[in-house]
């Protein structure tokens, strides 16, 4: 398992191009599921998790442009004409738990679909019951068995589904059914991030009818059939945050690439409060650390602060000049970074969902274990701003979502080196 060697003090300087978000080109390669025709993903970033999603999807018969296991350049070709699998089994779903987001396009299009439980993870028990659900009322029968869901339909129709709390996985999974169901699909209470936005573009341009996107009602009108498109994946909002904070936390001056200032939504206000200077430009940003400023955040759906901002947000405020207080409302177990932090010198408290985070005014390198993909870029920014050596184990996690980030960083000034080591 490769760990990373960081020697922190050094300010970050430079330019980082932001990658196309993860989480949005997942759910856009499982939309081509939905067609007959190619769909064509630009901007793709090249991650664990997209190699893990172009697996599967190749288990079930998708015709891959750049290779099943070798995905190289940031375009990728998807053609779902000969799908020959409608099941997914465990060792392809527990690797990454959005595999479950094939299963609304599957039954939508070939009306049976065999999904393996994606199980719990390090930051909760993350249930897929919501999406069973509204699948469900779409009409499909739905039965899990011995690890499995197992769903069938007819035909999907559309129906008036209520959620009861923002999901993302669920809307997303809930929004492809409905754009082949008959008739009208409305979801109350969808989430409406950035992802889903950029997965409403993807579908619209291949046939499909939607209305509200961003908003917290989508209403879709079932189509007979989609077609073939070409997208480009929107950009990755929690790595340019992750960046912003990593100017911020060292006290450098970073210029960020390919990310637009309304795609951030409450990170950038939180993050200038903070005393981080942003200059907003068409396609780029401008940021530079100053002295940090406490600031209390409360994690919460789009467009509130994104849990996945969260640990990087609180690596920050390790060095901020007073307390500030941290609450996590989406997932149950999402602190796992704190007693990392803690032994680099951080000074943290949990009470219940919340972190008490008071400011101290250096952190030191110390041997951490990396726990969950945000948490692990949260000890990296910890590790850059510390005095002294900092080595991070298990640094898979971050391999599954940031693209290249010891080249970005080492670009930016970084010293930072990988270590391969024997598990
Ligand atoms: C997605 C993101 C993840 C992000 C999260 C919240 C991907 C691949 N992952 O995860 O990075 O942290 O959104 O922004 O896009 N829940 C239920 N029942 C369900 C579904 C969800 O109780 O059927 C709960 C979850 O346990 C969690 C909350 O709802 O407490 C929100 O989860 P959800 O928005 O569904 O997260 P994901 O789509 O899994």
């Amino acid at each position: 398992m490769d760990s990373f060697i960081i020697n922190g003090g050094k300010p970050l300087n430079g330019v980082v191009k932001i990658s196309g978000a993860k989480n949005s080109a997942l759910k856009l390669m499982c939309a081509s599921l939905l067609t007959d025709e190619k769909l064509v993903l630009h901007n793709v970033p090249n991650l664990a998790d997209i190699t893990s999603m172009a697996r599967l999807l190749a288990h079930l018969g998708v015709k891959l442009g750049t290779g099943d296991d070798d995905i190289t350049g940031n375009t990728l070709t998807m053609h779902s004409d000969e799908i020959r699998e409608l099941s997914a089994p465990y060792e392809l779903v527990r690797r990454m738990r959005a595999s479950i987001i094939v299963l609304g396009p599957l039954l939508a299009k070939h009306g049976k679909a065999r999904i393996s439980l994606p199980g719990g993870c390090a930051i909760g028990a993350r249930p897929v019951d919501m999406h069973l659900k509204a699948l469900e009322e779409m009409g499909a029968k739905i039965e899990i068995a011995e690890g499995y869901v197992i769903a069938e339909c007819e035909k999907l129709r559309g129906a008036d589904i209520y959620f009861e709390k923002v999901s993302v996985g669920a809307t997303e999974n809930s929004l492809m059914a409905a754009t082949l169901a008959d008739g009208v699909t409305t979801l109350h209470n969808a989430a409406a991030e950035p992802e889903i936005v950029d997965l409403c573009e993807c579908l619209s341009k291949m046939g499909a009818k939607i209305e509200g996107a961003g908003s917290s009602v989508l209403k879709i009108t079932g189509v007979e059939k989609l077609h073939g498109a070409e997208h480009n994946v929107v950009a990755d909002r929690i790595e340019a945050g992750s960046f912003i904070i990593a100017a911020g936390i060292t006290g450098g001056e970073i210029t960020l690439e390919n990310i637009s200032a309304k795609t951030l939504g409450a990170i950038l206000p939180k993050l200038k409060a903070t005393g981080i200077e942003i200059e907003e430009k068409e396609n780029s940003l401008i940021v530079k650390g100053n002295s940090i400023h406490s600031k209390d955040i409360i994690t919460e759906p789009h467009p509130g602060f994104p849990t996945d901002m969260q640990a990087q947000f609180m690596a920050l405020m390790t060095l901020a000049d007073g307390t500030s207080t941290i609450q996590e409302t989406i997932f149950e177990n999402r602190f796992m970074h704190v007693p990392e932090l803690a032994r680099m010198g951080a000074n943290i408290k949990i009470s219940g969902n919340t972190a008490i985070v008071k400011g101290v005014t250096k952190l030191t390198g110390a041997e951490v274990m990396a726990t969950d993909l945000r948490a692990s870029f949260s000890l990296v920014l910890a590790a850059l701003a510390a005095h002294g050596q900092t080595k991070i184990n298990r640094v898979y996690h971050i391999d599954r979502g940031y693209e290249k980030v010891e080249e970005k960083l080492q670009k930016l000034g970084a010293d930072i080196i990988r270590v391969a080591e024997k598990a």
